[in-house]
């Protein structure tokens, strides 16, 4: 945990100094890692796309059988006052309802809520450029839609996915393509058609906004990319709220088109971080 003492975090009501923010050791997501979560980032104080994730947030508690203690009003209510209280500029905020104190280390309890919020660093202009490396390793999430606090897969990959020189790793079943551990994936084909999978993945807010953004200019299809469709692709890219969008140029050692970022891709970029701009300066 971070030793800046200025930071407060949000704890069931209460505004807390983040260094002294506990939870007690019977909660659920201690013993037994039940929670749902999500996460948004600020930018100049203002939350970008907050609506988009408060409603997943919702919806990750109900598949979870979690209650959220208060309503979506309160809930911005306590985030724009955590975010005047950090006064971070740009930052991540993360929001985790946990499975509650539990009597005997099975059952929830009332759920926890805790907010917290840090700064929030974004990929370089040279990590765009270069782009990145990925593996692929056969595995779906349990309820994927569901944005739940349960990363064992991708966090136990992270010593296999260095040794082999890669920055990430792509889940598929059979060579079904689903989406990494923390985004979503996006091909681009031949006749400049982008497909992006349709399921067994997490709803992500940036894969939205990225179809939405791409739907004006090509076409945008959510359907099924197999392994074999990334081999034959033009580009490929990945999206989330951190890496907004980030060319993938190399999968289980092979090149994705000519192996350099594309231009469809860098250009998607743009449009996002204008888009990011845009209503930063609405609000
Ligand atoms: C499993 C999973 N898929 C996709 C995403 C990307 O979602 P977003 O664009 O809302 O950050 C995340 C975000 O952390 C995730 O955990």
């Amino acid at each position: 945990m971070s030793s800046d003492h200025r930071l407060y975090a949000y704890l069931n009501e209460e505004f807390l100094p983040l260094d002294s923010t506990y939870l007690h050791v019977s909660d659920l997501a201690i013993q037994r890692g039940y929670g749902i979560f999500d996460f948004f980032k600020t930018q100049n104080g203002h939350p970008l796309f907050l609506d988009g994730y408060l409603g997943r947030f919702f919806n990750s508690a109900q598949l979870m059988g979690l209650e959220v203690p208060l309503p979506a009003e309160d809930l911005k209510a306590s985030i724009t006052r955590l975010i005047q209280m950090n006064g971070l500029g740009d930052s991540g905020v993360k929001m985790i309802l946990t499975g509650g104190y539990s009597e005997n280390g099975y059952n929830p309890g009332p759920p926890n809520l805790i907010m917290i919020e840090q700064p929030l660093t974004l990929p370089s202009e040279a990590q765009q450029a270069a782009g990145i490396k990925i593996i692929t390793h056969e595995y779906v999430r349990e309820l994927a839609e569901a944005k739940t606090i349960n990363y064992t897969v991708g966090i136990r990959l992270i010593q296999k996915v260095k040794a082999l020189g890669a920055d990430d790793v792509l889940y598929h079943q059979q060579g079904v393509v689903s989406e990494f551990p923390r985004s979503n994936f996006f091909i681009v084909r031949a006749d400049n058609t982008l497909v992006t999978p349709a399921k067994e993945i997490l709803k992500g807010i940036t894969r939205k906004n990225v179809l939405e953004l791409a739907s004006k200019k090509y076409r945008v299809e959510e359907g099924t990319v197999t392994l074999e469709n990334i081999a034959q692709a033009k580009e490929a890219f990945m999206t989330s709220t951190t890496k907004r969008i980030l060319p993938i140029v190399e999968v289980d050692g092979k090149p994705v088109g000519n192996g350099k970022p594309g231009e469809v891709s860098l250009e998607l970029l743009r449009d996002l971080i204008q888009l990011e701009e845009a209503q930063t300066s609405r609000e």
